[in-house]
C-alpha cells in the first residue's frame, strides 16, 4: 500500500523585510544577503500572529483544499520550535480553530527544524496501521528569530507548512530512505533565551556531514529532483557539491541548476521558516514545474525526488518520494507565489519595533504601522494567563 501526501499547503505572513534595505542599515554589501547567503527577502510575522496562528491558518488551507471532512482526521501532529508554551501543545489549539472532532490524537514533536518530519514519518507508520482508511494532518509552523545584529539575523522567516497523509495519496508516495543522530551543540535554546544561540560554521558543518551520511546510504536515482532543508540557499549548494560526488556527478553546477534549485526559488523569499523549510521545497519544485510547462506531467520532468530534512542538535532523515501520475491537477491550486506577491513591505525601522515588542513580551493590540494578521486566524492576548485566539 503506498502512503503519502494527499494534499499540501503553505502560509506566510502578509509582510516581508527586504534584505538589500536591512543590509544598508546594517552597514553590509547587499550581495553577502542576497548572493553570499542566497536570501533576498523574509516574511515577517506580526505581534498577533504566533506559530499556532500560521499553523491553524496553513491548515485550514490544505483541509479545504483537499475537499476532505474533517472528521476524517485522525491524527493531528504539529511539528515547531516556536511554542508558545511548555506543556499545551500548540496542537491543541490548532485542534480547535480549525474544528476537527474529538477523535483525533493531538500533540507536538519538538526536535529543532525536523520536528514536522519526525511527524509526517509517524503519520506513515499510523496510516498504516491504527488509521487506515482516515488522514493524518501534520503541520511545520516556525518563526525563525534571530538577534538583531547577529549572523544569523538575514536567515529570519515565517510560515508555515500543513500536509495531509493517507493511503493511496493524491500527490506522493513518501518512503524513509535512511537517518543519521548525534548529540551536538551546533543551534540550541535555552529555555530562558528569547533567541537562539548559534555556533554558525561548525552548525553547516554539521549538517552537510549529516547529509553526506544520508546520501551515502542509498543508489542515488540520477533523474531525481533533490529537496533540502534550507537554512539559507548557499548551505544547500555547497552541500549538493558534496553530495554529487557520491554518484560520480562530472558537472555538479549544471545539475545543480537541473536537480536541486528548483526547490529553492521560495526559500530565496520567504527565508528559513525551519519544520517547513525541506516541505516549501517541495512545493517550490512543484510549482516550478507547474509554471515552467515543458514536459507533459512530473514523472517526466523527475524520477521522483530526495528530501533531506535536517534539524540541529542534531538529527537528519533522507526520504525518497514518487510522484502520483496524474498529480498535476493539485498543483493547480497552489498559491504559493500568489502570496508572496502579495505581501506588503516592512521598512527596517518597523522590523526593528516588532523584534523589540517581541523581546519585551510586549501586547498584540500594540500598533506598529499597520502591520497586523492577514488571517483568518489571530492571536488575542493573555487573559488569566491562557492565550486567546480569534478571527480576523
Ligand atoms: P556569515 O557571518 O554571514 O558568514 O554567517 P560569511 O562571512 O562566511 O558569509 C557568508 C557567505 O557570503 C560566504 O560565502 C561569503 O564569501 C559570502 P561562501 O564563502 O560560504 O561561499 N559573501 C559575499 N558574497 C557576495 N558579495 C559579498 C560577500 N561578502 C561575503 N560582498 C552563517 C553565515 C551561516 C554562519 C550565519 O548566517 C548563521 O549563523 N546562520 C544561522 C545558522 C544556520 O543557518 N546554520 C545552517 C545549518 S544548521 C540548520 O540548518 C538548522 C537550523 O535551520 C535550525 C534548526 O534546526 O532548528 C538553523
Amino acid at each position: 500500500m503506498d502512503v503519502g501526501i494527499d494534499h499540501i499547503a503553505f502560509y506566510t505572513p502578509g509582510h516581508f523585510l527586504a534584505l538589500d534595505e536591512l543590509a544598508t542599515v546594517r552597514g553590509v554589501d547587499p550581495k553577502k544577503y542576497t548572493e553570499g547567503i542566497g536570501i533576498r527577502e523574509i516574511s515577517i510575522a506580526s505581534n498577533d500572529e504566533d506559530a499556532v496562528v500560521l499553523a491553524a491558518n496553513a491548515a485550514d488551507k490544505v483541509i479545504d483544499e483537499a475537499g476532505i471532512s474533517r472528521s476524517d482526521i485522525g491524527l493531528l501532529i504539529v511539528g515547531t520550535e516556536s511554542a508558545e508554551d511548555k506543556s499545551k501543545p500548540t496542537a491543541t489549539h490548532v485542534h480547535e480553530l480549525v474544528g476537527i472532532g474529538p477523535n483525533c490524537r493531538v500533540y507536538d514533536i519538538m526536535h529543532a527544524c525536523i520536528g514536522a518530519t519526525y511527524g509526517v514519518l509517524s503519520a506513515l507508520d499510523w496510516v498504516r496501521g491504527a488509521g487506515k482508511g482516515r488522514y493524518a494532518l501534520v503541520i511545520a509552523s516556525d518563526i525563525a528569530r534571530y538577534e538583531r545584529e547577529s549572523a544569523g539575523e538575514p536567515t529570519q522567516g515565517a510560515g508555515a507548512v500543513a500536509m495531509l497523509i493517507c493511503a493511496n495519496p493524491r500527490l506522493m508516495a513518501l518512503e524513509e530512505v535512511s537517518s543519521f543522530s548525534k548529540s551536538v551543540y551546533d543551534f540550541w535554546k535555552p529555555l530562558e533565551k528569547k533567541y537562539p544561540i548559534v555556533d554558525g560554521m561548525f552548525s553547516a558543518q554539521c549538517y552537510a556531514d549529516a547529509a553526506t551520511y544520508c546520501f551515502q546510504q542509498e543508489t542515488l536515482k540520477k533523474g531525481a529532483a533533490f529537496v533540502f532543508h534550507a537554512p539559507y540557499p548557499k548551505l544547500v549548494q555547497q552541500t549538493y557539491h558534496r553530495i554529487a560526488k557520491l554518484f560520480d556527478d562530472a558537472s555538479p553546477k549544471e545539475s545543480f541548476l537541473e536537480k536541486v534549485a528548483a526547490g529553492l526559488r521560495y526559500a530565496s523569499r520567504v527565508g528559513n521558516i525551519y519544520t517547513g523549510s525541506v516541505w516549501l521545497g517541495l512545493m517550490s519544485v512543484l510549482g516550478e514545474f507547474h509554471e515552467r510547462k515543458q514536459e507533459p506531467s512530473i514523472t517526466d520532468a523527475y524520477d521522483g525526488c530526495y528530501l533531506f530534512s535536517y534539524g540541529s542538535g542534531c538529527g537528519a532523515v533522507l526520504i525518497r518520494g514518487e510522484f502520483v501520475p496524474g498529480c498535476e491537477q493539485i498543483l493547480k491550486k497552489f498559491d504559493v507565489q500568489e502570496q508572496l506577491d502579495a505581501r506588503n513591505k516592512v521598512s527596517v525601522g518597523d522590523y526593528e519595533r516588532l523584534a523589540e515588542i517581541y523581546e519585551r513580551g510586549g501586547s498584540p493590540q500594540e500598533k506598529v504601522s499597520a502591520i497586523k494578521a492577514s488571517g483568518p486566524f489571530k492571536f488575542i492576548g493573555v487573559e488569566d494567563e491562557k492565550r486567546i485566539y480569534g478571527s480576523v
